[in-house]
């Protein structure tokens, strides 16, 4: 049996408004929350117990996912009263860890898909004795993310989170979030105060000179949190681009209650949530239609998160945007990439419609 740690106390900044109500991992990607989605695969790769490691809107997962029964695991929850850092998290979180000193203990960001074999990870793990083996992937830009260089037999060299200059941008390997630990490692995390894993802990084991694998692999990879990347891995769930075991590819995702016309066009990965409302000649592409909402007749919704019960004008234009629950987008208006609309604001009508067929 192997134990994991789920870090899901983040605040979600560049994902509000949606984080305002909701965690990001509890967000709905391609109908489950991102922390559904990441429990499945771990339980299918031997997890049986995992440890949630909440913080901020911690009612709102224990709520969802109770004791994990549903899910086929085991679902602990350590809550910090204070956010305490991932490092912090990590080491409130193994207070509840049953496994041994020696036994392997998987951590996970939680906001990140990834096809990566964690069984295979595990398994490298205990044979190679490392203290601790970091899951590794290669991106175009990898300023955003923490660069890990290793050497020829996998050994990491540095952990750089964030690099600030271009002088430390010295690999296109970065850390995937997603690690494997040895308990006894984490028990010695420094107790009652914030730290960080990535800043903190992850340079101490290597200043120490214990043993830290990277694993560096091609499998899909994605950290969800910018509404772009959001709807993006969402997306690639429904057309069976990120793994999703039993689901089968599709261009669109209808969930239950949801009414689309027959005269709209819903593709290239979209959800339509729960109760939603897709009328008329609409068109929805690589979107997430967040329960309740309404697009009306003509209007255009492209690479945007609709929140809750929020209604999109007829003819109005949304793309790469985000809007917020109950907010209301009024006829003809026009939302271009990077906008976001707070829940609840009303932005006016700017056109005339001639066809208002619904
Ligand atoms: N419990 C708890 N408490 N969880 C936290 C806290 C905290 O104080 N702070 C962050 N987390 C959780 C977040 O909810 C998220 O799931 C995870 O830790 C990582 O935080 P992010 O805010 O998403 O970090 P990031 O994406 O900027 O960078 C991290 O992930 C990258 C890969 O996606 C780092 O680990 C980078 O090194 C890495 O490359
Ligand atoms: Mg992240």
């Amino acid at each position: 049996m192997t134990e994991a740690i789920l870090l899901v106390g983040g605040q979600g900044t560049r994902l509000r408004p949606l984080t305002i109500s909701t965690p990001k991992p509890m967000l709905p990607v391609a109908g489950l929350p991102v922390t559904v989605h990441q429990i499945l695969r771990a339980r299918d790769a031997g997890v049986s117990r995992v440890v949630l490691g909440t913080s901020y809107r911690a009612e709102v997962f224990a709520d969802r996912l109770g004791d994990g029964r549903a899910l086929g695991v085991e679902i602990a929850y350590a809550v910090e009263d204070e956010p305490l850092g991932t490092g912090g998290a990590i080491r409130h979180a193994a207070e509840k860890l049953t496994c041994g000193a020696d036994d392997p203990v998987m951590v996970l960001n939680g906001d990140v898909l990834t096809g990566v074999d964690y069984r295979s990870l595990v398994g490298g793990h205990v044979e190679s004795g490392a203290a601790l083996t970091l899951h590794l992937t290669r991106v175009a830009d990898p300023t955003a993310y923490g660069l890990v260089p290793t050497g020829g037999d996998g050994r990491v060299l540095a952990f750089r989170e964030k690099p600030q200059t271009p002088e430390e941008i010295v690999t296109d390997q970065i850390n995937a979030g997603c690690y494997v630990f040895t308990r006894s490692v984490i028990d010695e995390i420094p107790t009652g105060r914030p730290v960080s894993v990535e800043r903190e802990t992850f340079p101490d084991l290597l200043e120490r000179g214990l043993l830290v694998r990277g694993v560096v692999d091609d499998a899909y990879w994605l950290d969800l949190g910018t509404p772009w990347d959001f709807v993006r891995g969402s997306a690639d769930l429904v057309r069976g681009i990120a793994p999703w075991d039993g689901h089968e590819a599709a261009d669109a995702l209808v969930l239950e209650g949801a009414q689309v016309s027959d005269r709209a066009v819903v593709g290239e990965g979209t959800t339509v949530g729960p109760g939603v409302q897709v009328r008329g000649d609409a068109l929805v592409e690589g979107s997430v239609l967040l329960e309740g909402c309404v697009i009306e007749a003509g209007a255009r919704v492209v690479d945007s998160v609709i929140g809750q019960r929020a209604r999109i004008g007829a003819g109005a234009t949304v793309v790469g945007s985000v809007v917020g629950d109950d907010a209301v987008i009024g006829a003809g208006n026009e939302l271009r990439h990077g906008a976001r609309v707070w829940p609840g604001v009303e932005l006016p009508a700017t056109a005339v419609r001639f066809s208002s067929d619904a």
